[in-house]
């Protein structure tokens, strides 16, 4: 069921402009793919076309770009942090040794001792904690994560695994961030987090130029037979992720008028607030979704910049129909396994093309060419199983 639908008439039919450059840009995008395509294990992961699936919904095409085998973290999320991990390093050797070193040298080792010596730190519901931990194993510092209550043990266990010092916060991801934000302050520890706050841009920039590894990764893709998209739907926390393709998409392709929907669960609605209330609107959050990287009652600054006149359309939508559309994923042939979080833009998009009024508003209909992200698998094992397993 759709809860809520708010039609943007701040939506920007202007070409990307260069104050929304300076937050992201196609440059940035290409550096971020340079280096971490040249990273063990990285492989551009696969765009599915769900024919069967565009049959029954009513649209021409559906593209479903499939993250769950992201760096064996289960998770887009994996492009950005570790990323994000890899420039705070640079940044901080650069102050330690008095010049610029260069990513090259880091690989090498050639810093080994100071990088040891440093610690980074996030507040998380999973997924960009595991990714935190990976870059931090991977180059050799120490990690420090804050989960809030309802973080699985699951989660907590990956990051766990990856030597990750975690800690469990009484409250919900809002209370996590800012224990996290007080005790880097006390010890000295350096946030890499994933959302940007005033006075708190960098990171949140590296990671957004990170997950454009997958832009790059599609604009490549279409080039082989497939079509462009007319419409994107982009699964929202705290905005990071749907500015940082939303831009991509617009700066790249200024004349293609794609349409941009921005979905969320009816538990965190905070991205269409801040659209209804044409400014960046936190809520409060009183119940968890079960799409646990959606849990976020606070938008991103950068991403909300990029939202706020990019995005034609923001729904957000009830959780009960998360376990169904993750069947249809795990039934459709091949199998797709698609986590909780995953299958947000899908849900969305069966739910609009029932409500034809809405499906008109949004000019979705039997020839649109939809694309959708599957941003992350089973990043929980326990909990996808017990769900496909209970239909
Ligand atoms: C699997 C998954 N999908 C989507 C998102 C949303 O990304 P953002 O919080 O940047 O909007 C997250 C965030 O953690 C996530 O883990």
């Amino acid at each position: 069921m759709l809860i809520d639908h708010f039609h943007n008439l701040n939506k920007a039919r202007s070409p990307y402009t260069d104050e929304l450059k300076s937050i992201l840009n196609l440059e940035d995008a290409r550096k971020a793919f340079d280096e971490i395509s040249t990273w063990n294990g990285y492989k551009p992961t696969p765009l599915l076309s769900l024919k069967e699936i565009a049959l029954q919904t009513g649209v021409k095409k559906i593209y479903y770009k499939d993250e769950s085998s992201r760096f064996g973290l289960g998770s887009f999320k994996a492009l950005g942090g570790t990323y994000g991990v890899l420039k705070f390093i640079q940044d901080e050797l650069k102050i330690d040794i008095g010049t610029a070193v260069t990513l090259e040298d880091i690989h090498k080792g050639k810093y080994k001792e100071q990088i040891s010596r440093y610690t980074v730190t996030t507040a998380t519901d999973g997924n960009h904690g595991r990714s935190v931990a990976y870059g931090a194993k991977l180059f050799g510092c120490k990690c420090q994560i804050y989960i809030h209550a309802e973080v699985s043990f699951g989660r907590q266990d990956a990051m766990e695994k990856l030597d990750a010092n975690v800690i469990r916060v009484n409250g919900n991801y809002d209370k996590s961030l800012k224990v996290c934000k007080q005790e880097s302050e006390l010890n000295n520890w350096h946030i890499i987090s994933d959302t940007s706050y005033p006075g708190y841009t960098k990171y949140p920039r590296d990671i957004m130029a990170g997950y454009n590894v997958m832009s790059e990764e599609i604009a490549s893709q279409l080039e082989e037979e497939m079509e462009m998209p007319t419409h994107i739907f982009l699964q929202g926390g705290v905005g990071s992720f749907p500015g940082a393709i939303c831009g991509y998409f617009w700066e790249k392709f200024p004349n293609n008028n794609i349409k941009f929907i921005v979905v969320e669960s009816e538990h965190a609605p905070c991205l269409i607030r801040s659209a209804q209330n044409n400014q960046m609107t936190s809520v409060n959050i009183k119940k968890e979704t079960m799409m646990a990287g959606l849990s976020c009652g606070e938008p991103s600054l950068l991403g909300w910049e990029i939202l706020s006149i990019g995005v034609d359309d923001f729904v957000s939508i009830s959780d009960q129909l998360i376990p169904s559309t993750m069947r249809i994923l795990a039934n459709n042939n091949p199998p797709i396994e698609a986590g909780e979080s995953s299958v947000a833009g899908l849900t969305a998009l069966i739910e609009i093309m029932k409500a034809q009024d809405i499906a008109e508003k949004i000019k979705l209909d039997s020839e649109s060419i939809v694309l959708l992200f599957g941003t992350e698998g089973a990043t929980d094992p326990e909990i996808y199983n017990s769900i496909i397993k209970a239909g």
